[in-house]
């Protein structure tokens, strides 16, 4: 078996020591190398688990993303590390519980990119109610011009619609601010109301399907959640709705998503996550009443720079026993 050199047998750094799951944004790659010797964690296998065992005990902390997360084995493996930083508010891949025994902090990026989240929630509901993609495949198909086509179907109007929203958090609260602006009546429905909003809650969110024209998905991932869009809640929002998905693909039923959509019982869909990503269901690449774009909703230059920055700021307050900026497992 190949000998995997540790540190000792190599050479000492003062430096902390960062194990990394997965490639990062390559300005915060390059200034996590100024402060830190970083390492990079084999994909899962028998190399990694060897690589864990032989090195484990090496590293100080643990960088991660919120696509990778850490869950209980790895942070068992890691038996020295004082902070965990992941990239990205999502917290569904991420074991706090096996952080918390442990009394580590767990670094996130919430707030950063609400702004970006609520932007391409609003852009995806345009794109699926005014046919954006669909009009803009017309036009390079040469349909437009062509004598005796039929004429580009009529869309559905944003501005004045019922915007229900599922999960009134961070985000959520952004998406229903920004609705203001397009004149759109919200409610949302969440185990619990919020206090302090006056948007309405609605505790059923089979009603609150019935009611919207454009139902945005926007709670955490995770076990709790999964498939709390099911047949049902999709038959409530019928033909004349739409479901935009900017949470996580498990919170919705992908496979009935999928009937859904060929049944053409509903208005649309526009997902910008998907269950099991970066797989699609190729069913979907046939239909025109749905939007589909690549978990893109926090990647602008401005917000995925600015969620670095929190990387490295709550890194840094976590190695020093300081508190993180944004921990996940405080409060
Ligand atoms: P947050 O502030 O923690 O809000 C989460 C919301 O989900 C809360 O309103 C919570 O309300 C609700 N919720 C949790 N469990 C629920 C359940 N079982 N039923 C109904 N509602 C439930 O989080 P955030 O910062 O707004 O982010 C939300 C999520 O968006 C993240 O967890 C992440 O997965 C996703 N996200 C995706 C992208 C992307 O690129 N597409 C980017 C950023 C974030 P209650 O606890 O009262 O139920
Ligand atoms: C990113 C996200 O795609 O923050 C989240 O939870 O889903 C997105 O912002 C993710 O951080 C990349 O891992």
């Amino acid at each position: 078996m190949q000998r995997i050199p540790t540190l000792t047998s190599t050479a000492v750094s003062q430096r902390p020591v960062l194990l990394q799951t997965i490639s990062l944004l390559p300005s915060l790659e390059r200034q996590l190398a100024e402060t830190y010797d970083v390492h990079r964690l084999p994909a899962a296998g028998p190399e990694r688990d060897a690589f864990l065992a032989a090195r484990g005990a090496e590293f100080d902390g643990l960088v991660t993303s919120a696509a990778n997360g850490a869950d209980a084995a790895l942070i068992a493996a890691l038996p020295k590390i004082r902070a965990i930083s992941s990239f990205g508010v999502g917290l569904d891949k991420l074991d706090l519980d096996a952080a918390k025994k442990r009394g580590l902090p767990v670094g996130y990026t919430p707030d950063v990119l609400n702004d970006c989240v609520a932007d391409l929630a609003f852009a995806l509901m345009l794109a699926i109610g005014r046919r954006i993609p669909e009009g803009d495949r017309y036009v390079r198909a040469g349909r437009w011009v062509e004598k005796g086509a039929p004429p580009f179907p009529f869309g559905r109007q944003v501005s004045g619609a019922k915007l229900g929203i599922v999960g009134l958090g961070r985000i959520g609260r952004t998406i229903a601010r920004r609705a203001a602006g397009f004149d759109m009546e919200v409610r949302y429905h969440s185990r619990r109301p919020v206090e302090g909003v006056a948007w309405q809650h609605e505790p059923k969110l089979l009603e609150l399907a019935r009611w919207a024209d454009f139902l945005v998905v926007i709670t955490a991932g995770g076990a709790e959640t999964r498939h709390l869009v099911n047949a049902e809640v999709l038959d409530a929002l019928g033909t004349k709705g739409y479901i935009v998905n900017v949470a996580r693909g498990t919170v919705i039923d992908e496979a009935a998503l999928v009937k859904a959509l060929q049944e053409k019982r509903i208005g649309g869909a526009a997902l910008d996550v998907f269950e099991r990503e970066p797989q699609v269901p190729p069913e979907l690449f046939a239909l025109d009443n749905v939007v589909m774009v690549p978990h893109i909703a926090s990647a602008t230059v401005q917000t995925r720079e600015a969620m670095g920055r929190r990387v490295l700021d709550n890194l840094a307050a976590g190695l020093a026993g300081k508190p993180m900026p944004s921990d996940a497992t405080a409060g």
